[in-house]
């Protein structure tokens, strides 16, 4: 029997050991029995670490540089959202050729896409970052209309309760297929949001190398962190969702969905006492790697 509870308007299950969304639980079955494909390229994330960052930087190395497709097409259609209803499982299963796919899944519900050799690329990102972009994204959208304020916010990220949580299962679930699989195999790339911020040209090698592409040259490197900067990314129409505020998605007086774009933002809405439990719960649940990497 699954327990529900309130997320906003979302109604939550615990399923599997993991919180999934109702609309996202009845289609599970369909996403996990979903054919991926060896040619597939698939990003897996926890919400708010930094997902459409990285779907357009890997959509541009995997295109080898191809900028009009790009700004032409909207990041949604070019690399779109498995378990979302638009454009829609069926529709990525009619694709041809090569399949961008973004999902927020948890690799335990993507067995089919592990043993397809699909190439996989996670980003993690502090979690208290995580917590802070969540609560925002989770106040903004209107298909999940919270109304909570930040501390009962707080309380539900820390007791697991949002959606595709927990969160440290999350991300396990990418350390230790990443561990198991380095041995005999470079089928999943991990790529933390803070690396990308202090270290852009570093993270790309690695992205370009992940899909066996030429190093960049400085010129092409130069242009592909302008067109990536937060800034650029907040003014381009086809990877900021502003298209969700004419077809009501975006809360009008809420954040936009760029809304910060820096690293540490917790601390300006951290009380001590929050940021203690916080380091209590991230030493008792992560690995410890994300624990020593991200306690403060
Ligand atoms: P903030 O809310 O902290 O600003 P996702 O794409 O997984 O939903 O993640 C969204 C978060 O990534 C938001 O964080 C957003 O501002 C940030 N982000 C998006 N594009 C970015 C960029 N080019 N540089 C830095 N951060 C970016």
């Amino acid at each position: 029997l699954l327990r529900g509870h309130n997320f906003g308007s979302l109604t939550l299950y615990e399923y599997d050991g993991y919180v999934i969304a109702e609309p996202v639980l009845k289609q599970l079955h369909q996403i996990t029995s979903f054919e991926f494909r060896e040619t597939d390229v698939v990003l897996c994330s926890f919400p708010k670490t930094g997902t459409t960052w990285l779907q357009e930087i890997v959509y541009l190395i995997a295109t080898d540089l191809n900028y009009e497709q790009a700004k032409c097409k909207n990041i949604s259609d070019r690399f779109p959202y498995l378990e979302f209803p638009v454009p829609g499982i069926n529709w990525l299963k009619l694709q041809k050729g090569d399949r961008f796919i973004k999902t927020h899944l948890p690799l335990h519900f993507l067995e089919n896409a592990m043993k397809s050799n699909a190439k996989i690329v996670a980003i993690l990102r502090n979690p208290k970052d995580v917590l802070v972009s969540f609560y925002y994204f989770a106040r903004m959208n209107n298909i999940i209309d919270y109304k909570g304020d930040f501390n009962s916010f707080f309380d539900k990220f820390i007791s697991d309760k949002v959606p595709y949580g927990p969160i440290w299962k999350h991300y396990s679930d990418f350390l230790l297929h990443h561990a198991r699989e380095k041995a005999h195999s470079n089928r999943i790339l991990i790529i933390y949001y803070e690396d990308l911020q202090t270290n852009f040209e570093r993270e790309v090698d690695k992205i370009c190398q992940f899909f066996d592409k030429p190093k960049l040259s400085d010129d092409e490197m130069r242009n592909l962190k302008k067109h990536c900067s937060f800034e650029s990314m907040s003014l381009n129409p086809s990877v900021n969702y502003e298209h969700w505020d004419a077809i009501g998605v975006r809360k009008k007086g809420e954040t936009l969905f760029m809304r910060k774009g820096i690293v540490g933002d917790w601390k300006a809405h951290f009380s001590d006492e929050q940021n203690k439990i916080f380091n209590k719960w991230m030493e008792q649940n992560f690995v410890k790697s994300i624990f020593e990497r991200y306690v403060d």
